[in-house]
């Protein structure tokens, strides 16, 4: 890719000339584009040295130890995810930018419930490519650090940002790995850190733009891009009323946008007829929260209540270009929740695929509506599990904030796995209660048989999920309540501020797990 604004490529021009001034007339090739992301580590006892990753060693031995020379003159130590760039010491790399990773010995942290080695290098890797992206360099090659797949995941998330809209463009660089080893390990990294990718661009997209129609066809051609071994239903309001979803129905006839019920399989099993693991996602394209409305600051945010669908169609499709050997069905009701003449009333009862009636007092909790007719539709396929999830309630934000997704699950099996996923990719879980105690409190309805609110203020994210448990029967299924995860301000440092595509990894490296040991 080469890509340049006009401006930047004639600052790049100058560059050009600069290096051959550099270098002299024979030298005059010096590609002025390229820079060079290299890692060292903070010292492990106070008299020892700070030592060089293994590329930056080879480096600094190609330079006849200039590195190691102006890195300690520059100043103290690098710490953990700080960076230092030196230009014109070799002629390959104009500029190479030094990132501090961090302790070598690094690793699960039993407390922080991550492996903190991988965590410091996607932030120290993403903070170097920063730093070259504002030079304006077009090729970045990166030192795998010691673990090219989260290297890769540091340069491609940090490096990306949703600017499609906008005139001016950041440079677009591209982030290769340097030196022969660890290019598989790179190449894996770069599919997950994409697949997280997609899900933000999906989120942060406006909601005039990304409709339910616009969601699906993107989902369809990027899957059908993904594998041949895919299928893809764009379901109409008219299949939606077949199935008799009332609940989703409800919330999607106050908007004048079609509603669309998104139906994609992958079928990576060698036995076709194996049970398909069904993720469901949460599709609303904007939630001004319909009769129930929002206050107007910062209801911009809401184009991101996709955020679930989002996330569980993306690592289908990333799980798609693995080719795993599992078969996979991903459900998106798809609907904008708004108020008008046409749009739920608080106090209307309305009915789910499953019998069950529901009296909507809050139609800003939409979310649980949608959800509650896909989980019931999600059953008939003889599921070996159900994952949902949904950006669905503000009170698991004040509950844990970014600092993990909440999860809601009748498996402690299941439990497991997604923990187990999240500490190798840092996109974190956490576990919430699903106990009788909330049910109790929606289940107590004057008109229906649940209540789409709880009848206190306290608990919302656990009474939401306690809502959802009445449509599922399946005894693997598990809620994640990504609302508190859904933004980054600049808490999760490989993350630019904007929408967050969390937890596309986790999701990724869960299924991954899944088809390696299937106990
Ligand atoms: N989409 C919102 C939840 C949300 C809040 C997502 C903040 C991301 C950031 C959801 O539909 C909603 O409005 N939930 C209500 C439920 C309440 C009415 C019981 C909420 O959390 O306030
Ligand atoms: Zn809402
Ligand atoms: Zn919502």
């Amino acid at each position: 890719m080469f890509w340049l604004p006009l401006p930047a490529a004639g600052r790049i021009a100058v560059r050009r000339l600069r290096a051959r001034r550099l270098w002299g007339r024979g030298l005059a090739t010096a590609d002025m584009t390229k820079g060079l992301v290299l890692g060292i580590y903070s010292k492990d006892k106070e008299d020892d040295v700070p030592q060089f990753t293994s590329a930056g060693e080879k480096f600094d031995k190609l330079v006849a130890g200039k590195l190691r020379e102006i890195v300690n003159l520059s100043g103290p130590p690098l710490k953990a995810g700080k960076t230092r760039t030196f230009y014109g010491l070799h002629q390959d790399f104009p500029s190479v930018v030094v990132v501090g990773l961090g302790k070598k010995t690094a690793g699960v942290h039993e407390l922080e419930n991550w492996h903190e080695g991988k965590e410091n290098i996607r932030t120290a890797v993403a903070a170097g490519c920063r730093q070259l992206q504002e030079l304006e360099l077009s090729c970045v090659e990166v030192d795998p650090c010691g673990d090219a797949q989260a290297a890769a995941e540091g340069a491609v998330l940090g490096l990306y940002e949703y600017d499609e809209l906008k005139q001016k463009k950041k440079t677009v660089v591209t982030a290769k790995l340097h030196g022969s080893e660890g290019q598989e390990a790179w190449q894996k990294g770069v599919l997950f850190a994409a697949g997280q990718n997609l899900a933000r661009q999906l989120m942060e997209t406006p909601a005039n733009e990304m409709t339910p129609t616009r969601f699906a066809e993107i989902i369809e051609k990027k899957l059908r891009g993904a594998s041949a071994k895919t299928e893809v239903h764009i379901r109409p309001k008219s299949w939606i009323e077949e199935q008799e979803m009332g609940s989703f129905l409800s919330v999607a006839k106050g908007s004048d946008e079609p509603p669309v019920f998104l139906e994609i399989h992958y079928r990576g099993s060698p036995k076709a007829s194996d049970p398909p693991v069904v993720f469901v996602g949460k599709g609303i394209t904007f939630d001004s929260g319909g009769i129930s409305i929002k206050a107007s600051a910062n209801m911009d945010i809401m184009r991101a209540d996709m955020g679930g669908a989002a996330t569980v169609c993306s690592a289908i499709v990333s799980a798609a270009k693995l080719n795993l050997p599992i078969n996979i069905i991903g459900l998106a009701p798809l609907c904008e929740n708004m108020p008008s003449g046409k749009a739920n009333k608080p106090g209307d009862v309305v009915r789910a695929k499953n019998g069950k009636t529901i009296q909507v007092d809050n139609t800003d909790a939409e979310g649980r509506l949608i959800l509650a007719d896909a989980l019931c539709y999600a059953h008939t396929f003889n599921p070996k599990l159900i994952i949902n999830a949904a950006t669905l309630t503000g009170a698991i934000d004040v509950a844990l904030g970014s600092g993990a997704t909440g999860v809601f699950t009748n498996s402690s099996w299941l439990w497991n796995k997604l923990f187990e996923a999240s500490v190798e990719t840092g996109d974190r879980v956490w576990r919430m209660p699903l106990f009788e105690h909330y049910t109790r409190q929606v289940i107590d309805c004057q008109l229906a048989d649940v209540n789409n609110i709880g009848k206190y203020r306290s608990a919302g994210a656990c009474t939401a999920a306690a809502f959802l448990k009445e449509f599922v029967t399946h005894p693997k299924w598990a809620h994640l309540d990504i609302a508190g995860v859904m933004t980054n301000k600049d808490e999760v440092p490989y993350l630019r501020k904007g929408m967050t595509g969390r937890p596309t990894r986790t999701l990724i490296e869960f299924l991954l797990r899944f088809t390696q040991n299937n106990d």
